[in-house]
């Protein structure tokens, strides 16, 4: 037997039950008796919120390193860096001894309203998945567990705690969960926290097919799975739906009544051994590798350096920037002195550094001299005083550089934004700026998109530089006089306006329910399904230098299980070094349920000398093909013409080679009683049973309805085809021998019976 087994048989009920909650609020129980360990979680995801007292849930933290939030990484579109931020989580999470970090978030960002989407990576689940693996690697690798959360569908702030969204199966397969599926089984997260909110009416803190079935069981989930803060219900209910360890504790009146479920019988004590069973591999885990008791601060703000200047997006740039031999330089905002670098909530950071956005400027602009003007303040509130200095500045200077940030009333954890916009403030300051001043550049801090409608074609050149980190500072100026030649793609849509946004007629729902009414058409699927244009596009970023795609590469024909492996030759063809994202998107020709028109299967990032040239591999496996079938409830893939699209983002389609796709499966017919005739046609199998009798009933329906004398003009086959078979067949029962429920029956056996 193993020493977990072990030990279970020796623990009492009590010592079993007192495992599943927490002993306070980021530490779990110790069961001394025995040699059971209490181990600590904290907050992540970008950063530990390690607080001194274990009660206390909002003390201010420890400082540790600020890394950029999930935004920003997810801009980076480089996933290698992305696992060194987790190691270097990993790092400090030992220095702080803490055994579990909570992180990261991988919920989809269905729209950009969502007031915590600075923690999210994208509107995509394959990149999203991607970023998630990769930082849950980095921490794992360096022994310390990361927490996937929030498990799932916590895509909104508003009414978190309560409300139920309402999603098909379709579309939580192929984008909600699909994200978290590709984390759990490529980096295999040693917990998943579960979401607040409820999934098609249960609470993911008691959905046994959410956390058992579908995380558990179909996915082989191994680690446990722990609540979020206060959103366990009922804990009994919560065990037997597959929740392991509620937090924060202690709760003592839940621990009493898990005991009496058990010992009444309500509850199996099998299902809390399981429980335990998974609690003590992950607490026994996280003892395996002690780390140092410090790690190199400065080494960890150069990686946030790194990561932040890889995130910015430079969004526009009418050959300003990268600045250069200015002599006077405006710099403008609140946020150019006081940087905007995360986001409010349970991430929020106590930084060990912070970088200051002048100085950062100052140190690379050379002999220029820098002007500073507030511009606004960091409340939502109209100021002319503060626009007319800015003004003045702007007016007096060769270039203006406007550091525009949302206030955090705009944006956090616990309240969604109530718009996209900048405030009024923020939108006037650019407007009087760049009416002085043609050379204007606008910085952006936000979590998420914003519309720039109002101001965009008046302005040179804009950074997004989403909430940064504490070295994002640095990376802005790195950027702004091209030390760093920006390489940042956008990993979620920036709408022209928020009404045009998939979500826009079911966000925030009411009387408790939101329906995911877009379906699986989230991001750039829904306006490329509504031909809809977009201020900039999915995966979009402009560089300082230019790249060529040639000599792409594809197998003619493939299967879904040998997959296929795209490649394309990418050339520097500037005067700079510059990283570029190769994107792979696959388009299906034909299948029987509705697609979105393309999706990202696939990503690399290539680091290019000006001149230099290299072969960008991406292989793609089953899944990149496969849709998910609510009917077979399962991924399939279906024979037939994919085009696969190599592009510089979703917009900007470099190549498209066309490739066949043999399914190697064999589903079963779902043809059944009910099946229209167009089913039984679609189906080889029922198409060869029903043949004879379809001529029959054509003929019959043509004499009475079809176009002839005796008929009614009806096209036959548009009307019977989406018509249950057997309800065709009794709109004329004598012209068949036996009674017709009898001969369908007959014929479903011929079919089900060739497996
Ligand atoms: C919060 C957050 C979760 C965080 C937890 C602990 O409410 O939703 O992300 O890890 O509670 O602070």
């Amino acid at each position: 037997m193993n020493r977990i087994d072990n030990l279970i048989e020796q623990m009492t009920l009590e010592e079993k039950a007192a495992l599943c909650i927490g002993a306070s609020a980021w530490t779990t129980v110790e069961v001394e008796r025995l040699g059971i360990p209490s181990i600590w979680v904290s907050d992540g995801p970008h950063g530990l919120r390690k607080v001194e007292n274990e009660q206390e849930i909002t003390q201010k933290s420890v400082p540790a390193t600020c890394f950029p939030t999930a935004s920003c990484q997810a801009s980076t579109w480089n996933t290698a860096l992305i696992k060194k931020m987790g190691d270097a989580l990993a790092e400090e999470a030992h220095a702080l001894n803490v055994d579990v970090v909570l992180g990261p978030g991988a919920n989809i960002k269905r729209t950009p309203l969502c007031g915590r989407n600075f923690e999210y990576y994208s509107e995509d689940p394959v990149l999203s998945g991607e970023m998630a693996a990769s930082l849950i690697e980095g921490l794992q690798g360096k022994g310390v567990g990361a927490s996937l959360k929030h498990f799932v569908a916590n895509n909104q702030e508003y009414q978190r705690f309560s409300i139920s969204a309402e999603v098909d199966e379709r579309t939580l397969r192929e984008i909600y969960l699909r994200s978290f599926e590709i984390a759990v089984k490529k980096a295999k997260p040693w917990t998943v926290m579960c979401a607040y909110n409820k999934l098609n009416g249960d609470y993911c803190s008691e959905h046994h097919e959410l956390l058992v079935e579908i995380l558990k069981e179909e996915w082989g989930f191994e680690g446990f799975v722990v609540s979020d803060w206060g959103a366990v219900h009922d804990r009994v209910k919560a065990l037997r739906g597959g929740l392991d360890l509620e937090m924060p504790g202690p709760q003592p009146l839940r621990l009493k009544a898990l005991i009496q479920a058990v010992e009444t019988g309500e509850c199996d004590v099998k299902v809390l051994d399981e429980t335990v069973r998974r609690l003590l591999e992950i607490i026994f885990k996280s003892q395996e590798v002690s780390g140092n008791e410090t790690f190199d601060p400065d080494a960890h703000h150069k990686l946030a350096h790194e990561i932040a200047s890889e995130g910015i997006v430079l969004l526009k740039n009418d050959g300003l920037l990268p600045l250069k031999d200015q002599k006077q330089i405006a710099v403008i905002g609140h946020s150019a002195n006081e940087p905007y670098f995360q986001g409010g909530g349970s991430s929020h950071i106590n930084p060990i550094k912070l970088d200051n956005p002048l100085d950062e400027l100052q140190k690379l602009a050379g002999g220029a001299e820098l002007v500073f003007a507030q511009g606004y303040t960091d409340q939502d509130m109209l100021n002319q005083e503060l626009i007319d200095e800015a003004v003045k500045v702007a007016e007096d200077a060769e270039v203006a550089l406007l550091f525009i940030a949302l206030p955090s009333s705009k944006e956090s954890e616990g309240y969604d934004r109530p718009d996209l916009d900048l405030t009024q403030q923020q939108i006037n300051l650019i407007q009087a700026v760049a009416k002085v001043q043609a050379k204007t550049v606008v910085i952006l801090n936000s979590g998420s998109a914003i519309t720039m409608q109002p101001w965009l074609d008046q302005v040179s050149a804009v950074l997004q530089a989403w909430m940064m980190g504490q070295a994002g500072a640095g990376a802005i100026a790195d950027v702004l006089f091209g030390k760093v030649n920006p390489s940042g793609k956008l990993a979620e849509t920036f709408p022209l306006a928020l009404e045009d946004t998939p979500a826009h007629i079911n966000y925030p729902g009411e009387a408790g329910k939101v329906r995911y009414g877009e379906g699986f058409f989230v991001g750039y699927r829904y306006y490329e399904a509504k031909n809809m244009p977009v201020q900039f596009p999915f995966g979009y970023g402009l560089s300082y230098t230019s790249f060529e795609y040639s000599n792409p590469k594809v197998a003619g024909k493939f299967d879904d299980i040998d997959g296929l492996v795209v490649s394309v030759d990418v050339t520097n063809t500037g005067k700079v070094a510059g990283k570029e994202v190769v994107q792979v998107y696959v388009h299906d020709h034909q299948a029987t349920l509705t697609r979105p028109y393309k999706e990202l299967k696939g990503f690399a990032k290539v680091d290019l000398a000006p001149g230099e040239t290299k072969t960008v591999t991406i292989p793609l496996g089953f899944r990149a093909f496969a849709f998910f079938h609510p009917e077979h409830h399962t991924w399939i893939t279906e024979d037939g013409d994919f085009d696969i699209l190599i592009g510089a983002s979703s917009q900007d389609i470099r190549h498209v080679l066309t490739t066949t796709m043999t399914s190697t499966l064999k589903l079963p017919s779902l043809l059944d009683r009910e099946s229209t005739i167009k089913e039984w046609l679609l189906d080889p199998r029922g198409a060869a049973v029903i043949k004879p009798l379809f001529d029959q009933i054509q003929a019959q329906f043509a004499e009475t309805m079809g176009g002839g004398e005796e008929g009614i003009g009806l096209d036959v086959l548009a009307m019977i085809g989406d018509m249950p078979l057997a309800s065709v067949m009794m709109w004329n029962q004598s012209a068949f021998p036996k009674p017709v429920d009898q001969i369908v029956d007959e014929m479903l056996e011929q079919v089900h019976k060739q497996g």
